[in-house]
């Protein structure tokens, strides 16, 4: 696929050079996202910092070697921990940040900080975090600053129930154009949908794989809509809600360009025949 590959030119940006100075990290950067890419959510977990360490040491033996993208969003607690090498095709994560840069925002994260400890990615608009009080328009906020942050941006989109009259696609437009008001043409490839419908978070049921090319084609549309066509075909959208080892090579034959992993990612076993089987479409 490597002739395919659009890759990302990560952004030289003030904080990108600060990067270079620190972790001697290459400016200009490419990273491949025309492969599957697979998220380990590990939300609030594990518990104690071994625990943390030994599930990042195991997955990444079992991304090693393999085709697809891992990204492993721990616990921004855990992320100054995970250090020394990993594999070229993983990388870290936060699970969310501020939209605001610097300064008095006691308990918050910078989106700044994720990057100075090592990370390229962030998700936003998880519906954990939406179900605490986030609305679209503090989205946006965290988008636009996670771009601006030069990170590459996890935007967490998905409706609470779907309906037959097809309401629920209202919903996903409303969120992805309100979320993306403000990103430009260039920033919106750093973008990644997640699209995960609530109703099959933590566990009750996954959605199925034709719902979600439904879906995912919809998405892709309004991307379409909201920026030009070729913008939509060539937007990433991946698929979250109780993914495990059984059902993921489904999603990924349906279309979707990765997977958000949320409990099965605390299992390395599992989650290593997640990405392996990702690999194969990568
Ligand atoms: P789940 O979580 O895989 O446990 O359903 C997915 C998510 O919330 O990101």
């Amino acid at each position: 696929m490597d002739d395919k590959s659009i890759g990302i030119t990560v952004q030289q940006t003030e904080n990108s050079f600060w990067l270079a100075d620190f972790f001697g990290i290459i400016e200009g950067m490419k990273i491949n996202l025309n492969k599957k890419i697979i998220v380990a959510n590990w939300k609030m977990n594990p518990l104690s910092k071994p625990s943390a360490l030994a599930l990042y040491q195991g997955l990444l033996e079992k991304a090693k070697g393999q085709k697809s993208l891992t990204i492993v969003c721990p616990p921004a607690v855990w992320l100054g921990f995970l250090t020394g090498s990993r594999p070229t095709n993983l990388y870290l994560g936060g699970q969310n940040c501020s939209e605001i840069k610097e300064g008095a925002v006691t308990g918050e994260i910078s989106a700044w900080q994720l990057a100075s400890v090592g990370v390229d990615f962030c998700l936003v608009g998880h519906s954990e975090t939406r179900r605490r009080g986030e609305d679209d328009l503090l989205i946006n906020q965290k988008v636009k600053t996670l771009l601006k942050a030069g990170l590459m941006v996890l935007f967490c989109i998905g409706e609470k129930e779907r309906d037959r009259e097809g309401k629920y696609l209202e919903e996903i437009k409303k969120q992805l154009s309100i979320g993306l008001k403000g990103v430009s043409k260039k920033d919106i490839s750093r973008v990644i949908i997640c699209y995960e419908p609530l109703f099959a978070i933590g566990g009750k049921r996954a959605d199925t794989p034709e719902e979600f090319t439904h879906s995912s084609l919809f998405i892709k549309k309004t991307i379409g809509q909201l920026y030009k066509a070729k913008i939509g075909q060539e937007a990433k959208v991946l698929y979250g809600g109780s993914v495990n080892k059984n059902n993921a090579e489904d999603f990924l034959i349906a279309g979707a360009d990765g997977l958000l992993v949320g409990r099965e990612s605390l299992k390395s076993s599992a989650f290593g025949q997640i990405i392996a089987k990702a690999g194969k479409y990568s």
